[in-house]
């Protein structure tokens, strides 16, 4: 037998051992926490941001963050009409394939591509400068000085080993009809959830489709490895761009919590718990800054990627 067929033998035999063990021992909705809520706040806080790294709430929400989105909104989704197109499997920035980032080149794309050289030496300059070219164009840098603010421990770019910053926020657009008419359902990340570290997002919306385009939230929260085990079956599905992977998570996730977002709008959440962008027929189009936040404990600085 070749390697190549062995493994896939083995694979098969794995998820269906995983299979087994969810039919005799999981249980997804002793995972859900109903009582989870959104959280709206005027500004960045200290203690809203302990309770959304807790994985007390559901998601915070700064509205109005961005003052006159539509400029910015604008500009974004006119560079998006070049951009090319992308697909991430990838542990981070796990999106449909109908997702453009714009500005500039994901960490993780650049390095599928060998490319990680000119990803720091000038991917990372060129988009900086590029956002703060656009009218409105300060925002990442607000959301980086205002979570440094908010934060004890501070918050800057993820660095890498010689010390070199990362992208803090990327331009995402979304173009109607979206592939997938429900909303893709997925984690970024799959791994365990910690109140002591753990992984979010911080979206900037800046324009949304005339319908659809909001968020969906599942309050789900698996922390330890026998929760985790015991539901892998399911859980790895949201890793999966699979359409058969998707109508059975939709089938054994209860319905989800929307979360109406507004141009303007802040949202942080953990990107560890499974999330949706609804899906819309239009032509219209969703334009929005990206960034993932890193957290790392209560002293810990923050660090932002994208
Ligand atoms: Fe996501």
């Amino acid at each position: 037998m070749s390697s190549m067929a062995s493994r896939a033998v083995r694979q098969r035999a794995i998820a269906e051992m995983f299979k087994d063990v969810e039919r005799r021992w999981g249980n997804l909705d002793r995972l859900l926490r109903p009582d989870l809520r959104v959280e709206r706040s005027a500004a960045l806080s200290t203690q809203s941001l302990r309770r959304l790294f807790a994985l007390e709430t559901l998601a915070l929400v700064i509205p109005n963050f961005v003052q006159r989105p539509e400029p910015l909104a604008d500009a974004i989704q006119q560079a998006g009409e070049t951009a090319r197109n992308w697909s991430v499997t990838s542990a981070r920035g796990m999106e449909s394939s109908d997702v453009k980032a714009v500005g500039g080149t994901p960490y993780n794309m650049c390095v599928a591509s060998g490319d990680t050289e000119r990803y720091f030496v000038e991917d990372v300059p060129n988009a900086k400068k590029w956002v703060r070219s656009l009218p409105g164009g300060d925002a990442l840098d607000r959301l980086r000085c205002d979570l440094d603010d908010a934060w004890p421990g501070g918050c800057s770019a993820k660095k890498d080993d010689a010390g070199r910053a990362h992208h803090v926020g990327l331009g995402r657009v979304m173009a109607g009809p979206t592939q997938w008419s429900q909303g893709f359902v997925h984690v970024d990340e799959l791994a365990p959830m910690s109140p002591s570290k753990g992984h979010f997002s911080a979206n900037l919306y800046l324009k949304l489709p005339s319908e659809g385009g909001h968020l969906e939230l599942w309050p789900l929260q698996f922390e330890n490895r026998w929760e985790f085990y015991t539901n892998a079956h399911t859980l790895s599905k949201l890793v999966s761009i699979d359409e058969d992977a998707q109508r059975e998570l939709r089938a054994r996730l209860p319905p989800p919590i929307v979360l109406e977002v507004a141009p303007g709008d802040l949202v942080m959440l953990s990107v560890q718990r499974p999330h949706a962008v609804q899906g819309w027929t239009s032509g219209d189009s969703r334009a929005s800054l990206q960034s993932f936040v890193n957290f790392a404990g209560d002293d810990a600085a923050l660090t932002l990627e994208a």
